[in-house]
């Protein structure tokens, strides 16, 4: 390695923002329930809500073990708290709308970009852990095992529900739950596989 990753100023950004985007996270599954009209869906963004708030206090604790004060204000959490306050505004905008179907859309969607976000950050976390040697390795790899699969969960069925809505709400035959969901999709390439599988899916039940 050439440079030691952590004396990086991305190093620190990249924690503060771990930290900020899980805390937008929390709202915007808090926002989203109030948008959901499938069952399952509202059982599912609970499930990610409690995650979620498991991993406010896991990033918490990182921060600590890496030496960074949790609740310093840097700039770098900024940008990330300005995004997820705009998520949770189009999330009440849609929900004040006449169509209760488009305000669930639109919550899948802001819960897909929130989400992607929180997984690429916690895949960064990951990365650094298996380069890195020492202490800080150690509490980033131990943070990261804790949370990984359920990031692939947020991100990949989630990404599901929002295409199978889309899909039920013009009136083509939808899969819901979505593939990604019913095959338990936690990999990027098992997602395009369980979408590529959806047209047998239909057909099928
Ligand atoms: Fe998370
Ligand atoms: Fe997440």
């Amino acid at each position: 390695m050439k440079q030691d990753p952590t004396k990086m100023p991305a190093f620190e950004a990249l924690m503060y923002q771990l930290l900020e985007t899980e805390l937008g996270g929390a709202q915007v599954y808090k926002t989203a329930l109030k948008c959901a009209l499938n069952d399952e869906l509202k059982e599912e963004w609970q499930k990610y809500l409690d995650e979620t708030t498991r991993h406010i206090q896991i990033a918490r604790d990182l921060l600590e073990q890496v030496g960074l004060d949790a609740d310093a204000e840097v700039p770098a959490r900024k940008p990330v708290r300005i995004i997820g306050q705009a998520l949770v505004q189009a999330m009440e905008t849609a929900l004040k709308g006449p169509n209760p179907e488009e305000a669930q859309l639109t919550a899948a969607e802001c819960v897909v970009e929130a989400e992607t976000k929180d997984h690429m950050n916690w895949e960064l976390v990951g990365m650094l852990a298996e380069k890195m040697k020492g202490d800080v390795a150690k509490a980033l790899r131990a943070a990261h095992d804790e949370v990984e699969t359920q990031e692939d969960h947020h991100l990949y069925h989630t990404t599901g529900w929002a295409r199978e809505l889309w899909i039920e709400g013009l009136g083509l035959p939808a899969v819901l739950p979505p593939p990604e969901e019913k095959k338990d999709v936690e990999t990027a390439i098992g997602a395009a596989r369980a979408k590529n599988a959806r047209d047998q899916m239909v057909s099928h039940r």
